[in-house]
């Protein structure tokens, strides 16, 4: 596996790789998990070449949030990668990425604004920025993301769709199922964060939120049961609730009664200093 972390690298190993295929794109934060390394599998049967990229975004974290604290372990990620068979890391360093004078921003009106949106102002506006700037640099033919960030996913969905993306293009962008641990809990590179009781109440999550959506499916009152939801978090051990949330699963507007389209429960909770989140499929009943 090549490490690039200079674009004018990247521009001639992408070159030299597409003369063999078509180049998939797993973009990350590194801190790899096993999720990170599902999207890379997933990747392979989309494209000949499978590629990543490693870059921990400043513009994404808010000014309290845990940027100085995120997982950084680069050496065991690209052993990880390579040993997944991915043909090249972009591994640029904050300099490269927002050199002196960057000064463009993209914003994703309607879907960026609710949801986690809400509580983490400026972060899909970082997001859907610095993914451009991936896409534009490395020009994948197909780039995969995880369904944990349902909203990301739709956020950036929406941008290539609406600033006409080719590459990838929007039908090209994969979303793959949330992968989890044995006990429901979505993985994520934040769960290294939890104490071990933390961890134990945080599977509290998945069960909280299987109970709901079999309550919602099965016509119970959706503003009741996403109350109902809440408080079992609360009396699972976690601090705080930002938002239990029924959405259209494409559009995500909010939805307070049973859901006649594909529906998504979503949930941003704070254990200790952690905030989880996670969201699975909501069916309209039968
Ligand atoms: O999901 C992530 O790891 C990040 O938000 C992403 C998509 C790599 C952008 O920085």
């Amino acid at each position: 596996m090549q490490t690039v972390k200079q674009l004018k690298e990247l521009r001639e190993a992408v070159d030299d790789l597409r003369q063999s295929g078509t180049i998939a794109m797993v973009p990350t934060m590194g801190a790899l998990h096993e999720g990170h390394l599902t999207l890379v599998r997933e990747a392979k049967r989309h494209a000949e070449h499978v590629t990543a990229s490693i870059f921990i975004n400043p513009t994404q974290f808010g000014p309290n949030e845990d940027l100085d604290a995120y997982p950084r372990q680069l050496a065991e990620d690209q052993r990880k990668l390579e040993a997944e068979g991915v043909a090249l890391l972009w591994a640029p360093d904050v300099g490269s990425m927002y050199p002196d004078g960057f000064a463009t921003r993209i914003s994703v009106a309607g879907v960026s604004e609710g949801l986690c949106g809400a509580s983490r102002p400026g972060h899909f506006d970082g997001v859907a920025t610095v993914v451009c700037k991936l896409f534009n640099q490395l020009r994948p033919d197909v780039a995969l993301f995880g369904e944990k960030d349902w909203q990301q996913l739709a956020v950036i969905r929406r941008m290539a769709r609406d600033l006409d993306l080719t590459q990838p293009y929007v039908d090209r962008i994969i979303g793959v199922p949330t992968v989890r641990e044995a006990d429901g809990l979505a993985m994520s590179s934040r769960n290294a964060y939890l104490s071990p009781d933390e961890r134990a109440s945080a599977a509290q999550l998945n069960q909280a939120m299987l109970r709901s959506i079999a309550q919602i499916e099965s016509g119970a009152d959706v503003p009741a049961s996403l109350g109902a939801l809440e408080r079992a978090l609360l009396d699972a051990g976690f601090a705080s609730v930002d938002y239990a949330s029924l959405a259209d699963a494409d559009s995500l507007a909010l939805l307070d009664s049973t859901p006649t389209r594909p529906a998504r429960l979503l949930v941003a909770a704070r254990i200790g200093g952690t905030r989880l989140i996670d969201n699975m499929s909501v069916e309209p009943p039968a």
